[in-house]
């Protein structure tokens, strides 16, 4: 078996800040990652943004930003957010960064070269949203249920019809790439349905990277998106790197993003020469109160306000003992309250405490030493080790929450255990001393091994439970695999004693969750953003000056064929009249339009909205969403620049 071990989580798009449903994955990846460290791999965790695509832009334009300082905002945002709740990642790849825009273009040479991509065209309805065509006569995306685009452009094919019978054979040959399985049948059903081939170039939108030697085509965001997985260990930058962690061993995603990765990712690997990732981990989805989390509905939660009010370890258990992994789970303070207070304060940090202050009244403050060992001392014992093997065999399948429930079975035996043996009452007996050295180094011994074996999950107070034992080793050296019983040492001083768990208290945090949820309510929704992406980007003259702007006057206008936003234009500027395409056509009728005089935007690059070609822009103000052309009173020359 390698000693490496690869795990990503999705590259989150940045168009907004990060909530609970983010933090779900990313914080499975860390325990993982966490764990397999613990186990002697040398592990690489990646996590990072994906940065491209029409979504994206739009966003940063309704924020008054440039795409590029829009994403900077929001990858600082993620990466300081990680960081703030302790996540251990190796790497963050940005999809804007150089190393990732050559991987892309490395991946297409190879599967071009590979003869899998041809030139088109497409036509369809297009969910900006989502980033993905709605299969042919659906105009609502069936994933969010927003309204669609039509669009027809030219565009790079990948023959992904190729690829059926090659991915059935995958599916077959692993069946347990996909986890939980029952995901596995729904993309078999999806695949022997048959596939086509897939559109991966753009011309509709300019924020993302273009297709080498033929740049008017953008790649399409999945295309972009999915190779980061490669990009972020060095595939095309440094290969030696490379070779060690690919295939990725486990790569975690939501369950509304699976027929990209268990169907789209593996073929175009197979297609460019590589090998799939071996294991597809899906988690489920995270209401809030029951209910969807959204924008509009204003009850997410947002990573920054969860870690604000409670400890990570208190969210990192919460979330991944509540639910297996698959499962979806609901979120609210209520519930987290009640799960950390039962099993954090009360359960492992009341034990904690317990065992430390014994050892500390009874046997001045050092680990006991321990005398011949009875039935239930052998029971514990046996309990420990019995624990250790069944913790890994549900950690290394990825049952995260049963590793958990096992670990509290043995914190509820060395509960019961000191309840039957009650040292306190042989504390002041000194005929007892033996025994009472035993209890203890048998307690605080289990101790130490449930500390250890939760550590991946709960770092900061298991690390404190460690040093309170006075253990010096530092918690990610210590080896689950050789975890063994009788390695605290007798004899050695114990460390200050101090609460790890403390109890929330109900009252309180529900009224620092109020407090915050006002705070969010006050400004309204598109200034809260600007908070985290602080202020409106400034431009200096030069930047100003590069937009030309001239005027024209409207020659012609007519509707662009099934669009009830579009009109075609044709616009006089004195040297020469330009075709534009602007989405006025629910404000102004096409007759009323010739003779009008208009401002014009004459550098930009040629784009095509639905089909037709549009080589400048109509400038307008944007009314409460609608747009109202900008006007001259004055006679003005044809051509004249704006300035
Ligand atoms: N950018 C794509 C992924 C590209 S990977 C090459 C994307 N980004 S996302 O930000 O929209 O979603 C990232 C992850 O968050 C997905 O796995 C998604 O399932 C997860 N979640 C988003 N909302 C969620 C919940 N409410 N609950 C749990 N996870 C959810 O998709």
């Amino acid at each position: 078996m390698s000693d490496t071990f690869y795990l990503t989580t999705p590259l989150y798009y940045v168009n907004g800040v990060p909530h609970v449903g983010h933090t779900y994955t990313s914080v499975i990846a860390d325990a993982i990652a966490r764990y397999k460290r613990m186990c002697g791999l040398q592990v690489c965790s990646l996590t990072g943004t994906d940065e491209h695509g029409l979504k994206i832009e739009r966003a940063a334009r309704q924020q008054g930003l440039s795409p590029r300082k829009f994403t900077n905002t929001y990858a600082a945002t993620f990466r300081q957010v990680w960081k703030k709740l302790g996540l251990s990642f190796d790497e963050f790849i940005r999809t804007t960064e150089k190393r990732h825009g050559d991987a892309v273009a490395e991946m297409f040479e190879r599967i071009k070269e590979n003869n899998f991509i041809y030139l088109g065209e497409y036509s369809g309805n297009y969910c900006v949203n989502c980033e993905a065509y709605t299969p042919q006569g659906v105009t609502d995306c069936p994933d969010c249920g927003r309204p669609t685009e039509f669009m027809t452009e030219e565009s790079y094919f990948f023959k992904l019809s190729a690829f059926e019978e090659k991915l059935l054979n995958f599916y077959d040959s692993n069946p347990d790439f996909i986890i939980p399985a029952t995901r596995m049948n729904e993309i078999v059903s999806f695949v022997k349905g048959g596939l086509k081939d897939l559109s991966i170039s753009r011309t509709s939108f300019s924020w993302g990277i273009p297709i080498p030697g033929d740049e008017k085509h953008i790649f399409y965001v999945w295309f972009d998106a999915l190779t980061g997985y490669l990009a972020g260990i060095g595939f095309a930058s440094q290969s030696e790197n490379f070779e060690q962690y690919w295939p990725a061993d486990v790569q975690l995603i939501g369950k509304d993003i699976l027929r990209f990765h268990a169907v789209y990712w593996p073929a175009f690997l197979i297609a460019a020469g590589l090998e799939p990732p071996r294991h597809i981990l899906v988690n489920g989805w995270w209401t809030v109160e029951g209910e969807k989390m959204s924008k509009s509905r204003g009850n997410t939660i947002t990573t920054d306000e969860l870690i604000k009010l409670v400890p990570p370890d208190y969210v990192k258990y919460f979330l991944l003992r509540e639910i297996p992994i698959g499962a979806d789970g609901n979120f609210s303070y209520t519930l987290l309250l009640k799960r950390v207070n039962s099993d954090l304060a009360n359960d492992l940090g009341n034990l904690s405490n317990r065992i430390l202050t014994m050892i500390e009244s009874y046997c001045k403050g050092h680990i006991p030493g321990f005398g011949e060992p009875e039935t239930r001392d052998e029971e514990l014992k046996q309990f420990s080790s019995e624990t250790i093997d069944l913790f890994r065999k549900n950690f290394d399948s990825l049952q995260i929450n049963k590793a958990i429930e096992n670990v509290w079975e043995l914190i509820s035996m060395v509960n019961k255990y000191i309840v039957a043996n009650e040292p306190w009452a042989m504390g002041a007996d000194p005929a007892k001393e033996d025994r009472l050295g035993t209890v203890l180094y048998y307690s605080a011994e289990t101790l130490r091994i449930i500390a250890i074996l939760m550590a991946p999950i709960i770092p900061t107070g298991t690390a404190s439970i460690l040093k309170q034992l006075g253990v010096s080793k530092p918690l990610e050296d210590h080896r689950i695999p050789q975890l063994a019983w009788g390695e605290l040492e007798m004899g050695s001083p114990i460390g200050k004693i101090q609460a790890i768990y403390p109890r929330l208290d109900q009252d309180e945090l529900l009224s620092r969750v109020e407090e915050a949820r006002q705070q969010k309510e006050s400004p309204p929704p598109a200034a809260q953003e600007t908070d985290v992406t602080s202020q409106k980007e400034e431009i200096g003259i030069e930047d100003f000056a590069k937009v030309e702007m001239r005027v024209g006057k409207i020659v012609s206008a007519e509707r662009v064929p099934k669009s009830d936003k579009l009109l075609k234009v044709q616009v006089d500027i004195g040297s020469e009249v330009r075709q534009v395409v602007a989405g006025i056509g629910q404000e102004y009728a096409p007759e009323e339009l010739p003779g009008r005089l208009v401002a014009v935007v004459t550098n930009l690059k040629p784009v095509k909205l639905m089909g037709v070609e549009s080589n400048g822009m109509l400038v307008a103000a944007a009314n409460q969403g609608k747009p109202v052309l900008v006007a001259f009173n004055e006679p003005v020359r044809l051509g004249a620049r704006l300035q």
